[in-house]
């Protein structure tokens, strides 16, 4: 359906959309979505909700949302464009189609977005000034230049760090939005000319929400802010100040290859049988195994499609310094635990050939043990990467580690192994 919007004209958000011609049902279809996935990582929610008039306290719905969202008034917004590629901002524009989304986004107010702002020179700086001088939302996309002087990024005569830091000054919640503004991104990757950081490296004196990918999912970028709009806290983080509502899980337990990696079915080059058949991309560089990031749940593009969905591994782009750590992108991570557990489960399974029955039972039970342990190894394991030297020590450990708990499992596998051939005997 077809909405438009002349921009903030009523006091509330939900009357602005009842003038874009957004009706409950389709705002309601919206915060379902949002709801979904704030549910989605639910134990990583910061603060309550608002004031629930449905009396649940806690419980995230769509009617709460849409409720809570509805009667949000003219949040001010300034989303600088340091030193990016606009792939976020186009990424958080254009999700597929005109959707509700895109109507939310434009009633929030951007004072002052470089990419898409009609006013230029003197008329843009006063747009700045003047919502910098009042409470505001900050988004910030792209690094932040730091060697010589911050001449690489400079905007109005102002560095990029002086327009950050002055837009940070009365801002009453900071976004990083993708990689760039994260942690400085591909700009950043040795050598790192322009000296790049991201924003949490500039801004100390509060707390920076880092809205990871490169660029994030749409979705994830509303979500977050539809989150602050809707709560009275911050969402809750983890260690990389990324919001756990959705970058809580791992890629790879996400999966839908899953299943593919743990039977031990691989695509070796990108035009195989196992690549028609969507097999595990593990052997052509997944990250997966080492990447946070909601993508096989929210998908792109409403939903269309997303990397490995698409035939293409995840190059970890959620994850910091991903350009040094995850390179070459085609090459295998280095130990992942619980390669091909089913195929080794289905060798074990050969060795009692003969007792069909027995050996399907054997295989089940063999296989959930060795998925248990190498659940509990990937748990207790750092995530994989290339040339981490500053944590061989603890890599070499965890390794021992998991050869003694290999070790029990052997012992665990030959003692069920014998009284299941023993059973059916
Ligand atoms: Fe572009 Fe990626 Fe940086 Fe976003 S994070 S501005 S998509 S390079
Ligand atoms: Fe999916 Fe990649 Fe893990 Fe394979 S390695 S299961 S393709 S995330
Ligand atoms: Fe990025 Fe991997 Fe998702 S490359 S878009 S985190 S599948």
């Amino acid at each position: 359906m077809e909405y438009s919007t002349d921009g903030w004209q009523e006091p509330t958000l939900a009357q602005n959309l009842a003038r874009a011609g957004v009706s409950r049902k389709d705002f309601l279809k919206y915060c379902g979505g949002l709801a979904a996935i704030f549910a989605a990582g639910s134990t990583g929610l910061g603060g309550a909700p608002k004031a629930n008039a449905a009396g649940a306290p806690g419980v995230i719905t769509a009617d709460l949302i849409a409720d809570q969202l509805g009667s949000v008034k003219k949040p001010n917004v300034v989303w600088l464009q340091l030193q990016e590629c606009t792939g976020c901002v186009e990424s958080a524009l254009r999700s597929g189609g005109t959707t509700v989304e895109e109507v939310v986004l434009n009633l929030l107010s951007v004072n002052y977005n470089e990419a898409i702002m009609a006013a230029s020179g003197d008329g843009a700086n006063k747009a700045l000034e003047d919502t910098n001088a009042e409470p505001h939302i900050l988004v910030v996309n792209g690094s932040i230049p730091t060697k010589d002087n911050g001449i690489y990024c400079v905007i109005g005569g102002h560095s990029a760090e002086q327009v950050l830091r002055d837009a940070a000054k009365n801002a009453t919640a900071i976004l990083a939005v993708g990689a760039c503004a994260v942690w400085g991104s591909v700009q950043a990757s040795n050598p790192n000319p322009t000296g790049a950081v991201g924003v949490d490296q500039i801004i100390k004196d509060k707390p920076v929400i880092n809205v990871a990918g490169c660029p994030p999912i749409g979705e994830v970028i509303t979500a977050t802010i539809a989150y602050l709009l809707t709560h009275d806290a911050p969402p809750k983080v983890d260690g990389e100040g990324r919001p756990l509502f959705a970058y809580g899980q791992r890629i790879h337990d996400q999966c839908p290859r899953r299943a593919h990696f743990d039977a031990g079915q691989y695509v070796r080059t990108f035009d195989d049988k196992g690549a028609r058949e969507a097999w595990c991309l593990y052997h052509m560089g997944c990250k997966g195994p080492s990447t946070f990031s909601p993508c096989p749940i929210v998908q792109w593009n409403m939903h269309t499609s997303w990397p490995i969905g698409a035939g293409h591994p995840c190059i970890g782009c959620t994850e910091k310094n991903f350009f040094d750590r995850f390179t070459p992108f085609y090459h295998e991570l280095p130990n992942v635990p619980g390669l091909g557990v089913e195929a080794t489960a289905a060798k074990v399974g050969l060795g009692v050939a003969g007792l069909a029955v027995a050996g399907v039972a054997l295989h089940a039970g063999v296989t959930a043990i060795r998925q248990g342990v190498a659940k509990k190894q990937e748990d207790e394991m750092q995530l994989a990467a290339f040339g981490d030297e500053a944590d061989a020590e603890r890599t070499e450990t965890l390794k021992s580690e998991a050869s003694a708990e290999a070790a029990k499992t052997k012992a665990a596998i030959k003692a069920e192994t014998a009284a299941k051939t023993g059973k059916a005997k």
